[in-house]
């Protein structure tokens, strides 16, 4: 019987995944709980499901000899300590595109309200005002909307923003197939020169930190609007702010930030506060009750597929072996230390007991290598025994 664990208020849709494959021995917490008691709380659990506030460390998995699997259900995974998790042979779940559409949706939508000004004319009815004028105000439908980071969110963007009549353009640093009637440009500033409205969807990093600063944002058309819902490092907010001020640009919309709020308390600090057709939001572009219902399925769906079938297709830290019908009487799971022969080494253990290998999945992800052997025979505890105690072996499990 799989023993599973979740912390912090994980969306029912994973509890329903679980049942549905017949694992029903669930204890669900609805926060997330002090180190003394979490400690209590996952002894005994083959697998944990947890958000961003359960920190799991070194220490913690060393305590957890029951657990097989992990499922951050979210999308950042840097409150486990991923490699230590890794060499105790525990793959990690998480739950990347989720959110997607919601990111998208909310691009969308502040493309439409921007053009109109409305984040400047609700704000003047609000305080008394009532000018009413079609100055500066745009339909969507003919313009162009240039994407910068044409992966999972953009090109999404781009397929929504096309049903909204609008003229799709995209700069990636890697060759994408264009989605619709999208087009590919040669270089940022080809997108840049044309687009009136410009939206951010690039990872973090080096690679992409400062992409608009007052150089890029210079080289957009004059009265074009920007968006950023992808990480506050991309844009200069002060060169943002000296473009909305002078003018160049007529709205933006930012939804993250170089330093955001650690708390609900804390209130953002920013020379964007304030400003006229200026839309902020708290980091919330991939925030609504869809994506929560999404991300409870999708780890739960990962979990499940892992522990009844050993797959770690889209584990974080894991070698990755998908999805494969299972063949043979038995699967046995062996995680290793990666080094040379340790496949022959397994094999020999496995035919000195008369066991015989009907297939075999290796692969191998820094010190670490996953077999995933389908056998004819009797696989008894003494095999298990004398494959878990060999110093090669990380873990190994039966399935
Ligand atoms: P993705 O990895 O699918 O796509 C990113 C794309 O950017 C890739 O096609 C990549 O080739 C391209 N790229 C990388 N460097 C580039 C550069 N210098 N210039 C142009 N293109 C470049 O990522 P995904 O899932 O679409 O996410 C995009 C961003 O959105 C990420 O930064 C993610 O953290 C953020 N995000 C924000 C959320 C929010 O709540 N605001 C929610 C979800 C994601």
């Amino acid at each position: 019987m799989t023993h599973i664990v979740l912390f912090e208020n994980i969306h029912p849709s994973a509890r329903e995944v679980f049942a549905a494959a017949g694992l029903k021995d669930v204890v669900a917490h609805a926060s997330a709980l002090p180190p003394e008691s979490l400690r209590e709380a996952m002894k005994g659990a083959q697998l944990i499901g947890i958000r961003s506030r359960t920190h799991l460390d070194a220490a913690l998995l060393g305590d957890l000899p029951d657990l097989r699997g992990i499922g951050c259900f979210c999308i950042g995974t840097n409150q486990v300590d991923l490699d230590a998790a890794m060499m105790r042979g525990l793959p990690v779940f998480n739950a990347p595109f989720s959110n997607t559409r919601s990111v998208a949706e909310m691009v969308l939508g502040q493309t439409i309200l921007l053009l109109r000004r409305i984040p400047e004319k609700n704000d003047r009815v609000h305080h008394g005002f009532w000018d009413k004028t079609a100055e500066g105000s745009f339909e969507t439908r003919g313009k162009t909307l240039g994407i910068i980071g044409y992966g999972n969110i953009g090109s999404q963007v781009g397929t929504l923003a096309e049903a909204a009549g609008m003229r799709v353009v995209f700069y990636d640093v890697e060759a994408k197939l264009p989605l619709g009637n999208a087009r590919a440009c040669s270089s940022l500033n080809q997108l840049l020169a044309q687009s009136d409205v410009v939206t951010l969807h690039v990872p973090g990093g080096k690679g992409t930190k400062d992409i608009m600063d007052a150089t890029t944002i210079a080289a957009m058309k004059k009265g074009s609007i920007l968006i950023n819902a992808s990480r506050g490092t991309v844009v200069v907010i002060d060169a943002l702010h000296d473009a909305l001020q002078s003018g160049h640009l007529s709205g933006a919309a930012i939804d993250v930030f170089p330093t955001e709020p650690k708390s609900r308390e804390e209130p953002l600090k920013s020379p964007l506060i304030g400003m006229r057709n200026v839309v902020l939001t708290p980091h919330i572009g991939g925030s609504t009750q869809e994506s929560q219902e999404n991300i409870g399925r999708e780890v739960a769906e990962k979990l499940v597929r892992f522990i009844q079938s050993g797959t770690t297709k889209s584990a974080v830290n894991f070698p990755e072996i998908p999805y494969q019908e299972r063949t043979g009487t038995h699967r046995i799971l062996h995680v290793h230390r990666n080094l040379p022969g340790a496949l022959g080494t397994l094999s020999s253990l496995v035919a000195e007991f008369g066991l015989n290998i009907v297939s075999q999945q290796l692969q191998t992800k820094g010190q670490v290598g996953y077999v995933i052997s389908d056998v004819d025979g009797p696989v008894n505890d003494k095999v298990m025994a004398a494959l878990r105690a060999h110093p090669i072996t990380i873990r190994c499990d039966l399935l």
